[in-house]
């Protein structure tokens, strides 16, 4: 499919703005969007700094990025949500971006254990906000030297982590010993499960699919996702978040008119159509899944919930497997109650636990590490 419109821009004349298509290629990458993954830890002096630029390389919901971080003493920060960077429309109550700080403070305890340090966390310190977010801290977070504390191997996964948006291999199912093992990651506030029955991630596959539609043809929700979508390496590296459409062969299709957000807003475009395609093959393509749930409803959970899933993440990494998070069907705006209530029954989660993670599971292709805003510009001083 890809294929197919970048011929029918060929043959209209277009890409003849695009001579030297290799040494086109060669500049695409958006350089100082990813600086900051070759940058991180460099410099050890200040233990504080060492932790946060490691942990700006979470994953979270349409890498919004919605962490500041305060350095509130020599060892001690507040971890606070930037309130302009959630997702009103997909995530009505800020759970997701709740779960990506969860991720994001994981990832800070294991940079921490890597330089000697251990990392007590105290979530919502000053209480859970609901229905959303407010301008309370998410969590308080000291670090205190403890001889005790060595580096956790999972450490070393952290700049390899991905979310692995492509098909997977579908002959290639996960041998039965590492499900077990990311199943035994679950702890008392959170709890891991994995799904291989070939009716069950049939069922759960249709779902994801249909959630996906849901999504994209509910016009404010899709909208949401165009507005956050950076096309080619100009945009992305002048905002390094969102949804980066970058690489040679989407950028010459913006080059050429065949890509734009107002195209990709449109039900009708075949830059719609394209991306349609290719994300209900995705969806098609998925072997098995993994799912992380929370005893109850509150923010904490939701918080441990982004805590266990980062260590899945990390923990699929070092096995050779690919995750990709598949969000649409757990969202709670109204259109999407009908799939989440049935996707929920199919898994037999039922309240008080609560499903905050569904991701696909497999052997995938590599892929690139993510733009991140540098770690200074998340940094507030007291
Ligand atoms: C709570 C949460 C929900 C997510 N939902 C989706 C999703 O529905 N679809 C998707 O493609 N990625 C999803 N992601 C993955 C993010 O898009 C990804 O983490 C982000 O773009 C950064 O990319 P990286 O994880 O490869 O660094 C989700 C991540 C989190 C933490």
């Amino acid at each position: 499919m890809n294929r197919r419109v970048f011929l029918i821009s060929a043959s209209t004349g277009g890409l003849a703005a695009i001579t030297g298509l290799s040494a086109f290629s060669l500049t695409r990458t958006p350089t100082a969007a990813l600086a900051p993954w070759a940058e991180a830890g460099t410099d050890r002096s200040d233990p504080r700094r060492f932790v946060v630029e490691h942990a700006v390389f979470a994953p979270n919901p349409h890498n919004r990025q919605p962490w500041i971080i305060e350095l509130t003493g020599p060892l001690t920060m507040t971890l606070w949500c930037d309130l302009d960077r959630r997702l009103p429309h997909t995530d009505p109550f800020d759970r997701q971006i709740v779960i990506g700080l969860g991720c994001f403070t994981e990832i800070a305890s294991l940079a921490a254990g890597a330089i000697g340090y251990r990392l007590d966390v105290a979530p919502f310190p000053e209480g859970e906000p609901a229905p959303r977010l407010d301008r309370r801290p998410v969590a308080h977070l000291m670090l205190v030297r403890d001889e005790a504390v060595h580096p956790d191997p999972l450490f070393g996964q952290i700049k390899l982590r991905r979310s692995t948006k492509r098909p997977f291999d579908m002959a290639k199912p996960v041998p039965a010993p590492v499900l077990a093992q990311l199943q035994a990651l679950s702890g008392p506030l959170a709890v891991v499960s994995t799904l291989t029955d070939p009716d069950m991630v049939a069922r759960v596959r249709a779902s994801t699919r249909e959630a996906w539609d849901i999504e994209a043809k509910t016009a404010r929700t899709h909208q949401e996702s165009v507005d956050l979508m950076r096309i080619g390496r100009r945009e992305i590296e002048a905002n390094p978040d969102g949804i980066s459409l970058g690489g040679p062969f989407l950028e010459g299709l913006s080059l050429v008119g065949q890509l734009s957000r107002a195209q990709l807003a449109d039900p009708a475009s075949s830059a719609y159509r394209l991306g349609a395609d290719m994300y209900r093959t995705m969806l098609a393509a998925t072997p098995a899944y993994c799912a992380v749930a929370a005893p109850d409803e509150s923010r904490s959970g939701q918080f441990a919930a982004g805590r266990a899933y980062l260590r899945l993440n990390l923990a699929s990494a070092a096995a050779g497997l690919a995750l990709h998070p598949v969000s649409q069907a757990l969202q709670e705006f109204p259109e999407m109650a009908d799939v989440k209530a049935r996707l929920e029954a199919a898994l037999g989660v039922a309240a008080p636990n609560r499903l905050h993670m569904l991701a696909r599971v497999g052997y995938g292709p590599a892929v690139p590490q993510t733009p991140r805003w540098a770690a200074s510009t998340r940094i507030r001083t007291a």
